[in-house]
């Protein structure tokens, strides 16, 4: 590839903001060269608005860089990443789309629209296919591409290679990390030596999600998988990677040994086309007993594939197993940067 892309991030103050800075360095495609935030921080030096909250500094090629308002404006780059706070994506999203830039979003505002992709690249870069629709209904050369919430997509990547078997129901637990709820998120008096049976909104966005990811693309629309999943959300006083405990009935009955070879074999297009940042194989099986688990197993393949161990029979739904995925690399910027990388291969971010 000759000339690199220029791409902006929306809300790259942000926890997920920071992580989109962090896998943006040295991207073979993509050219960091906007930084937008909330009018608060719109106008300092990166490095005085974000406060750096990953390993050592922020990076040289951003820290000078000056902050944005988050406002279609020249000079800002066709392709912009999201992850702006979810009560300001909605508005700003449609402006950034309307003003005829492509927006690859984090938030949750607009996952659910029946027009816009909730993509997971390995699982249904066919509801791509949507865009057309989108594009027409709408009436303005941009457009909005979405990514699953941290939650969900670590679950849809457990279900996506079982889905030949007809997935029927499903029950997850999850144990989710701290990084989840951004920055400054949980105050420390009421996370350290403690977990949190609730998490406002996850348990339906899990839910939903999964059948519209899992969903096939018939007749220029996404239809949901007739399957109905049921989520407990709880925070743990894990830093990064969502764990959860999984419970599934299927229509057919193939044994474990069939789904653990479903998991080890499961391969999508990015590992096709080889996408720079996709995973060789987005699903890991682990055979040991105790995984996988956050410390050790969040950062599989860069961040980018999920962890799957202690697949076993059930005695309530048919079979269970654990899963593990990086919630603000696959679960967030990581997933947003492979969207992309989809995207252009597939040539759609051409005007
Ligand atoms: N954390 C995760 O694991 C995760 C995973 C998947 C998806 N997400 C989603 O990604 C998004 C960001 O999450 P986060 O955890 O990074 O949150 P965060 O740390 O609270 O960061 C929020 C970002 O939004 C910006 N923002 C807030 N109000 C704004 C406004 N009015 N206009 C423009 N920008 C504004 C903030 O800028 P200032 O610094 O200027 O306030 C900051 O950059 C959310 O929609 C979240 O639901 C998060």
């Amino acid at each position: 590839m000759s000339e690199k892309i220029a791409v902006g991030v929306l809300g790259a103050t942000g926890t997920v903001g920071q992580q989109f800075v962090t896998q943006l360095q040295g991207h073979p495609w993509f050219d960091l060269a906007w930084l937008g935030a909330s009018a608060r921080s719109a106008g300092k030096r990166y490095a005085d608005a974000a406060h750096w909250n990953q390993d050592g500094s922020a990076p040289a090629s951003v820290a000078d860089m000056t902050v944005q308002e988050a406002k279609p404006a020249a000079g800002a780059p066709r392709l912009m990443f999201s992850a702006m706070d979810a009560s300001a994506a909605g508005a700003i999203e449609q402006a950034f789309a309307r003003a005829g830039h492509f927006v690859v979003s984090n938030a949750r505002n607009h996952r659910m629209l029946p027009d816009v992709p909730l993509l997971v690249p390995e699982i249904n870069a066919d509801h791509l296919g949507i865009l057309a629709a989108q594009r027409k209904n709408r009436g303005r050369p941009g457009a909005i591409v979405t990514n699953p919430n941290c939650s969900t997509i670590a679950l849809a990547l457990g279900l996506a290679p079982l889905k030949r078997f007809g997935i029927e129901k499903v029950m997850v637990t999850t144990m989710q990390a701290i990084s989840g709820a951004g920055y400054p998120g949980l105050p420390a008096m009421d996370i350290v030596a403690n977990a949190i049976p609730y998490i406002g909104g996850e348990e339906e966005k899990i839910e939903a999600e999964t059948q519209k990811i899992l969903g096939d693309f018939v007749d220029g629309e996404i239809r949901p998988l007739p399957a109905v999943v049921s989520a407990h959300c709880n925070r743990v006083q894990t830093i990064d990677g969502h764990l959860e405990s999984v419970s599934v009935a299927l229509a057919q009955k193939p044994g474990v040994d069939a789904l653990i070879r479903a998991f080890q074999d499961f391969r999508g297009i990015p590992q096709e086309k080889n996408l720079p940042t996709a995973p060789a194989r987005p699903v890991h099986w682990l055979p040991e007993l105790d995984r996988p688990q956050p410390r050790r197993d969040a950062m599989s393949e860069n961040g980018m594939a999920a962890s799957v161990g202690r697949v076993r029979e059930c005695p309530v739904l048919d079979y269970k197993f654990v899963v593990l995925a990086h919630n603000t690399i696959r679960g967030a910027a990581g997933a947003a940067v492979l969207n992309a990388e989809l995207l252009h291969a597939e040539g759609l971010l051409t005007p």
